[in-house]
């Protein structure tokens, strides 16, 4: 095991993605099993007793990797040192919500947030948002720490990348570890374009075979416009309405991806989707954090894949979704956010 501890804010840790993260983290599920972390967790004071209780209870599953475990209501404190973090603390939907109505309840949390990032971090520190809605939080966060890189600040859009995966895997009857390649562009939410037409399984194209299996190309368009792009789309509400509350597990889990990637690489199974301050490619307004597919060699840094090529459809897709992006840009700045 090497021997200086990885030190990982969360935030909203007593909440419930937060006692799904905690444990997994603490396991080695996302930096390796022989990574020491040092797990800072934030709450406010009503959530406090709840981050100390998984604390007691992180500290009763003795695991091998976990160096230390800090629970505080102090922004100052939790992001002190921190390599990681992960701000999950946030209000979630409710049934009939849209996630940007979130906004003015949610984006005062980011900005004090932001500077805390600013002002105590470590100087390698990387931000994955997943409290909602994600992509302007980011924006928000980011807006408000200067001296850190724009590109360390990220949000969640690997749980609707590996809904995507899911739901073709299912369509197509193959396994999910044989896609690669299909990308989430734009925001976290309704508006985002699950994108297929460069996925390959099993190194045959996607498109290819949703045409054979769904009885020709004009159906497997049908497909992906009436059911495939809407499902993925619409899953947070889906599971809402089934559960009755937001996802909880298998957000924690695409969190634990998104890093996992970041950090240690998607290595050769091709690309995948996150969040990411905007380098003005493929039209999108530099700043705005959009989905894109990306790839990591390692080390914390996303690199866009440059050179799809994208039909009018999908730029009608990606164009609708970066508009909602511009608005709640402009939302955020009208109730001086940013
Ligand atoms: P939850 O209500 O169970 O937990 C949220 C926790 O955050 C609570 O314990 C609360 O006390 C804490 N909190 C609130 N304000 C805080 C602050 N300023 N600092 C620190 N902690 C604070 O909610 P949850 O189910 O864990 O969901 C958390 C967020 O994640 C929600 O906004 C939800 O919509 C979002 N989410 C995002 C994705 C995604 O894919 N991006 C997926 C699922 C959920
Ligand atoms: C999700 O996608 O499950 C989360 O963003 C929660 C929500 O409000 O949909």
């Amino acid at each position: 095991m090497s021997d200086a501890p990885v030190t990982i804010t969360i935030t909203g840790a007593g909440g419930q993605i937060g006692y799904a993260l905690l444990f997994r983290i603490a396991s080695g599920a996302m930096l390796g099993a022989d990574v020491p972390v040092r797990l800072r967790l934030l709450e406010i004071p009503q959530g406090l007793r709840a981050a100390e209780g998984a604390a007691l209870e992180l500290q009763d599953a003795a695991f091998a990797t976990l160096a230390g475990v800090d629970v505080t209501d102090d922004a100052a404190t939790a992001f002190d040192g921190a390599n990681l973090a992960l701000l999950v603390g946030a209000r979630p939907r409710g049934p009939g919500m849209e996630r940007g109505d979130l906004l003015a309840a949610n984006g005062g949390i980011f900005g004090p947030q932001g500077r805390a990032i600013n002002d105590h971090a470590a100087d390698d520190v990387r931000v994955v948002v997943v409290g909602n809605p994600a992509n302007t939080n980011a924006l928000i966060a980011r807006a408000s720490a200067p001296d850190v890189p724009a590109e360390r600040f990220t949000a969640l859009t690997r749980l609707d990348h590996s809904r995507a995966l899911g739901q073709l895997a299912a369509t197509l009857a193959v396994p999910v570890g044989d896609l690669r390649d299909l990308t989430i562009w734009g925001n976290h939410s309704a508006t985002q374009f699950p994108d297929v037409s460069h996925a390959t399984a099993a190194g045959r194209p996607v498109p290819e075979l949703l045409a054979e299996r769904l009885g020709g190309v004009d159906a497997a368009q049908r497909h992906l416009e009436d059911e495939f792009i809407p499902r993925v789309a619409r899953r947070g509400a889906e599971i809402i309405e089934v559960r009755g509350s937001s996802s909880v597990a298998s957000a924690a889990s695409a969190t634990i991806d998104h890093v996992h990637d970041w950090m240690l690489g998607t290595g050769d199974r091709g690309w995948t989707s996150a969040a990411v301050v905007s380098d003005g490619s493929y039209g999108v307004p530099e700043g705005l954090v959009s989905s894109f597919p990306v790839t990591s060699e390692g080390g914390g840094d996303w690199r866009i894949v440059p050179g799809l090529e994208l039909d009018a459809f999908a730029r009608g897709r990606l164009g609708a979704s970066v508009a909602e992006l511009v608005d709640e840009r402009d939302a955020v700045r009208a109730l001086g956010l940013i």
